[in-house]
């Protein structure tokens, strides 16, 4: 580990809090290769006593950029700039999004009438509300005669950067802002790449069980679903390439297979990224959930591997920060750049400029990196008491597994139920299991439930298994 880093504050900027200032001042010298992997920064007393302001203060600022992985605390070493960013990252300049004045991230309050177990949703009772709003007034008040007419089709440009900054730090992909573009949610996505990419009639490999509104999207364009199984290393690519082997598109979710949790194997991801170079196949990722894993490393992006430049990669907002946004966006390989231009200028598949210009403020502002890292706690300890209580209450007609990420359980039925009527007593109870059968498409996986624990709170994991046991047992 190198000596002491020496920092090299500007002034702070008027109205910007003190630790935003040292938060976004350190940031930006560790991307822009003046603080390197290692380096040692001093103590939040030290600091705090050159810069003349409240050790909170540099705590505060420590605490934003721990929680997006840029320094590590290292015990009694003190804290260091993360040994294990990427050099070339780094030297690759993704840095550089501007930052405006922030709120004071508040306690949260939301109240919502979001069924338990139901999938998808993230847990809007720990949504920052009060914060959001606040983002909300302020860029609405902001937005120029100009903003309120207009909108670039390819996404807001700060949101863009926010957004590569993001993908380098935290999913290994590496790439420009004018590789990014933002959509109205994933099937915005999907409907912009089918339409520039594909051709109606053209074949799609589709996760089977797989993503049902993935393949409703491709079906209403035109598209030929092929359904490739799932086992246990994700998406069988040696069944794809028996099926389909001049298929247009490979439709995955490698770091966490939706719905069963599985990650796609290297063997099987470098097989996937071989036949697309070979077939001149694209394959659309869907890294939808990425961000919430138990155990271990998160995984890079099979994007992060793509040497010869055949994935679309596609993210979302809605797991990570609300549903109702409907803001997702892509990352083009260059030499796509120009077709996908001309596709966002002819379609205008963008979505709103105020979200755009709130999720970036939240992003820059170092919100975002915190709120996943409250997330991944939250929901690490709600999968925790929901998978207690299933075992404890229901251990003869669910057998639970649990995957390392993602935001639901599998619980696969052990007796034969009336799935029709199980679902049905669940709605009348108040409670939303999902079944896996909406997945499938030929797969035979035994009958099994798909429970997000995201909206169940620790406290009342028990009832709410009370009520499952109850519809199963009702159904039976
Ligand atoms: C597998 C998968 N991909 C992507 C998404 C995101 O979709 P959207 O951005 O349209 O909300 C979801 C949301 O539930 C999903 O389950």
């Amino acid at each position: 580990m190198s000596g002491l880093a020496s920092l090299n504050f500007k002034y702070k900027p008027k109205g910007l809090p003190m630790y935003q200032a040292l938060y976004q001042q350190i940031r930006d010298q560790i991307l822009g290769g003046y603080l390197p992997p290692g380096a040692r920064l001093p103590s939040s007393r030290n600091l705090a006593a050159e810069m003349a302001c409240s050790r909170g203060s540099v705590e505060r600022a420590y605490e934003l950029l721990a929680a997006e992985g840029f320094i590590t605390a290292t015990g009694a070493a003190g804290t260091c700039v993360n040994p294990e960013l990427d050099q070339q990252l780094i030297a690759s300049g993704v840095a550089g999004a501007s930052t405006d004045k922030l709120s004071k991230p508040t306690d949260p309050i939301m109240e919502t009438s979001t069924r338990p177990l139901q999938l998808g949703v993230p847990a809007l009772d720990a949504f920052p509300r009060k914060l959001w709003n606040r983002l909300i007034n302020r860029n609405a008040r902001s937005l120029s005669a100009d903003q309120l007419g207009s909108n670039s089709p390819f996404g807001y440009p700060p949101l863009r950067q926010a957004i590569a900054n993001y993908l380098a730090i935290s999913r290994g992909v590496v790439c420009e802002p004018h590789q990014i573009f933002i959509t109205s949610g994933f099937q915005g996505a999907l409907t912009v790449i089918a339409q520039t990419l594909g051709q109606p009639g053209e074949q799609v490999w589709c996760e089977d069980p797989g993503y049902f509104r993935a393949r409703n999207c491709f079906q209403q364009l035109g598209f030929s679903i092929e359904p490739v199984p799932v086992d246990q290393d994700g998406m069988c690519i040696s069944e794809g390439i028996k099926k389909a082997p001049t298929a247009k598109f490979a439709m995955v979710t490698p770091t966490h297979q939706s719905p069963l949790g599985v990650t796609l194997s290297l063997k099987r991801r470098m097989e996937l990224l071989q036949w697309a170079e070979s077939s001149g196949s694209w394959i659309i990722e869907d890294d939808y959930d990425s961000e919430f894993r138990y155990g271990g490393k998160p995984l890079p992006a099979l994007k992060s591997l793509d040497g010869h430049n055949r994935v679309i990669y596609t993210g979302s907002f809605s797991k990570v920060l609300i549903p109702s946004l409907k803001l997702g966006y892509i990352v083009v390989p260059n030499e796509l750049q120009a077709s996908f231009e001309q596709s966002f200028s002819s379609l205008w598949a963008v979505g709103s400029l105020l979200d755009q210009k709130v999720v970036t403020e939240f992003m820059v502002n170092g919100h975002f990196s915190l709120h996943i890292k409250k997330m991944r706690k939250l929901y690490g300890e709600r999968r925790a008491a929901l998978a207690n209580s299933l075992e404890k209450q229901l251990p003869d007609e669910l057998s639970i597994s649990l995957q390392a990420g993602g935001m639901h359980l599998i619980g696969e039925l052990l007796n034969t139920t009336n799935e029709k009527l199980l679902l049905q007593k669940a709605r009348e109870l108040g409670i939303e299991p999902h079944p896996l059968s909406k997945f499938q498409i030929n797969a035979q996986q035994p009958p099994a439930l798909l429970l997000s624990f995201t909206n169940v709170e620790v406290a009342s994991a028990e009832s709410v298994v009370e009520k499952l046991a109850q519809a199963i047992l009702a159904s039976q």
